[in-house]
């Protein structure tokens, strides 16, 4: 990967190789960060970038830092506005992916914070497709997925990943693109890093959010695009062996986008490709997220252009180190 330009440390933008914390973090120790997954997508013909959903998931992840007991940290209004201001230097002409992170930094060596310093950066990188590929195959984990009341999975917490790593490369090393982990009574809950539909007779279902999920964005979409499409969707408990009976399957996210599951533990879903109503709901998320769906043109925050910014953004950005690499 070639380095951006720039990166924010703590609202203060700096150059990316400045962007660094202290060996005693922590969240380096303990998993203690909270973030967020965002993307962007370039529109050539406007010369514009155009971010999908920034609201909703800057407002997660302020939520998400009450989950931890953090008692400081940016504001939405502060993440909006780095993120916006980030975008426009490093000036990308491409696809970006966009992660904030609010962690825990020095302070103290135990796991209970007394006097800890929250602090946050973010990040934006050019990234196209994140698997890579528009049909991919599945294994189901031997790793269960982690539960509410182990670590809470809908809180985007960075130790939780962990649990996704280990399901992620089991998948790999068994020569399958993806995992998908059951919940620890053994429904499905979703991917490593995605959520999970079935299509069943024309009709989509997706685990509930008490399946130990991740409440995903894209998952939320996707529901929305499904009911224009006039396709009913439906959250319930999904038993592993309907992954083996349904007519297709496909995972969605903010980083994977949406991409079929052609193959779960060497059983053809389907005829192995993209399944209509999956295609469907491809083509659907795709207009939306280039801003061609009128009706979601309201998700989009446009960086180049003149797109209203919060009070703050007005601010001019100080550049902390302003020398070219
Ligand atoms: C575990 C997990 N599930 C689901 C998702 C999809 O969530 P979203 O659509 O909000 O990106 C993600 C996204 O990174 C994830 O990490």
């Amino acid at each position: 990967m070639t380095s951006p330009r720039y990166a924010v440390l703590d609202g203060e933008i700096v150059r990316w190789e400045k962007a660094t914390v202290h060996a005693s973090t922590h969240a380096l120790h303990y998993g203690t960060g909270v973030f967020e997954g965002v993307r962007a997508y370039y529109a050539p013909e406007e010369a514009e970038l155009h971010v999908w959903e920034l609201d909703a998931h800057l407002e997660r992840l302020v939520r998400n830092m009450g989950v931890l007991e953090f008692r400081e940290g940016p504001t939405k209004d502060q993440l909006w506005d780095a993120t916006v201001k980030l975008l426009r230097a490093n000036g990308f002409r491409e696809d970006t992916y966009i992660r904030p992170l609010v962690f825990l930094g020095e302070g103290t060596i135990r796991v209970r914070p007394q006097t800890q310093r929250t602090r946050w950066v973010l990040l934006t990188v050019p990234l196209g497709s994140y698997l890579g590929k528009k049909v991919v195959s599945c294994m189901v984990s031997s790793w269960t997925r982690l539960s509410n009341n182990m670590l809470p999975p809908a809180a985007k917490i960075s130790g939780c990943y962990v649990n996704s790593l280990l399901a992620s490369l089991e998948a790999a090393r068994a020569g399958y693109d993806e995992a998908i982990l059951l919940t620890k009574e053994g429904t499905v809950s979703e991917g490593s890093v995605e959520n999970i539909f079935l299509v069943r007779r024309k009709k989509l279902y997706t685990p509930s959010v008490s399946e130990d999920i991740l409440e995903g964005i894209t998952r939320g979409n996707v529901m929305d695009l499904a009911k224009d499409l006039g396709l009913s969707v439906e959250e319930r408990r999904i038993a592993r062996s309907e992954l083996y009976h349904a007519d297709e399957i496909f995972l969605c996210g903010t980083g994977a986008g949406i991409v079929a599951v052609g193959e779960v533990d060497g059983r053809q879903i389907g005829d192995g490709d993209v399944g209509p109503l999956t295609r469907q709901v491809i083509e659907q998320y795709d207009l939306a997220v280039h801003g061609k769906l009128v009706k979601y043109r309201n998700r989009l925050t446009s960086i180049y252009g003149t797109a209203p910014l919060p009070l703050e953004a007005e601010r001019p950005f100080r550049e902390t180190d302003p020398a070219e690499p």
